[in-house]
């Protein structure tokens, strides 16, 4: 095992709306079943925005707030703030611009990653960056999503899948030998194009040779939504987080049976069932949440970690592997010691 970890998880916190969307509430506006969802993802309701007027920014703030209170700082103690997100509030300034703000974090740097649902992995090992070089000491890493807010309510087969929270730890310099102690980030720009949501930026205005992918037959406008080949994903998606377990481990100088507990980012219960049969961890050393969240991308995992510790499932001295995998496509994994 690594003997010295560079940053720990000081706090954790997480947000998710009060608004619940059923399975069966979907069956009353689209041709889908309870029955079709839970057999094949595992989601029995999703936690939405819906009309309460949140942004990705007030759940990420939420979020925030638990997770420095829960490390016992004050928010003008955060020297920055990471935000990983798909759904950002606005084009520019980041997001986590406007987190800075609602918490009164004045002395922050701010800024968002986009990794999909990769995200708050990508941030944590951005963060470990900075604390390696002794530029930051306390460092607020969110995940945030409004994923409904991309959902294509003319597409059964994504529109079921997602939902909508925060996730947020703060990490500081570690001081013995617990906190991160592997990580792996990796990504295919070939597959880009089998999830994605293509609008929006600067190349939505431009001609494109394959204009009949932007439409569907009634006409809607398929580029402001999540377009997604189920299949190719999940296929890809379970080698490739089990590729991201297996080099976190590496990293970490641990195997498997070093392993206590297991947070996959939750985007189908086959797929999680998979990664833990691979790393052999029993199902009450497994996070699953996602029969009440949905995914909720890059918010999926950090929600997870800080619902597993309140819980008391995860205590001090497990080894937790945490891999997501995500639109890019991105995959990786972490290897804490909490
Ligand atoms: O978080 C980022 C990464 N994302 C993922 O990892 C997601 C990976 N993919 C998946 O989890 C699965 O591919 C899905 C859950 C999205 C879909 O499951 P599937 O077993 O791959 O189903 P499918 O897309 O092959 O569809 C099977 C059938 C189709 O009907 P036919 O053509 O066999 O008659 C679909 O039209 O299920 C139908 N279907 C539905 N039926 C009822 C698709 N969506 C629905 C629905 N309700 N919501």
């Amino acid at each position: 095992m690594k003997s010295k970890p560079v940053m720990k998880i000081a706090g954790t916190g997480h947000y998710l709306p009060e608004n619940i969307l059923t399975n069966k509430d979907l069956e009353k506006i689209m041709d889908t079943t309870d029955e079709w969802i839970t057999q094949r993802v595992g989601i029995k309701e999703r936690r939405v925005v819906g009309d309460s007027g949140m942004s990705t920014s007030d759940m990420a703030t939420f979020a925030a707030r638990a997770a420095i209170e829960n490390a016992g700082l004050k928010p003008e103690d955060i020297d920055a703030i990471i935000l990983a997100t798909v759904t950002p509030d606005m084009n520019f300034p980041s997001t986590a611009i406007f987190v800075q703000k609602n918490l009164g974090a004045v002395n922050a740097a701010a800024f968002d990653v986009s990794a999909a649902c990769t995200g708050w992995i990508y941030a944590m090992t951005i963060a470990e960056g900075y604390i390696m070089s002794g530029k930051f000491k306390n460092i607020l890493v969110i995940g945030a999503e409004f994923l409904t807010s991309l959902a294509d309510i003319n597409d059964r087969a994504t529109y079921v899948l997602f939902g909508d929270g925060a996730g947020a730890v703060v990490v500081q310099p570690a001081d013995n030998d617990h906190g991160m102690i592997g990580s792996y980030i990796k990504s295919n720009g070939e597959l880009a194009e089998l999830l994605w949501s293509y609008g929006g930026g600067t190349r939505a205005n431009k001609k494109v040779p394959d204009q009949e992918k932007m439409f569907d037959e009634n006409g809607f406008d398929k580029r402001s939504t999540i377009r997604m080949e189920g299949n190719k994903v999940y296929k890809y998606a379970v080698r490739a987080m089990i590729e991201s377990a297996e080099k976190a481990m590496e990293d970490a100088g641990i195997t498997e049976e070093d392993l206590t507990f297991l947070i996959p980012h939750q985007a189908n219960l086959r797929i999680i069932d998979a990664i833990a049969e691979r790393v052999k961890l029993h199902d009450d050393k497994v996070m699953r949440n996602i029969q009440y969240t949905g995914n909720t991308s890059s918010a999926s995992i950090p929600v997870a970690l800080d619902q597993a510790i309140k819980q008391g499932r995860i205590k001090k001295g497990d080894v937790v592997l945490a891999a997501a995998f995500g639109g890019g496509f991105t995959w990786g994994g972490l290897v804490l010691k909490i």
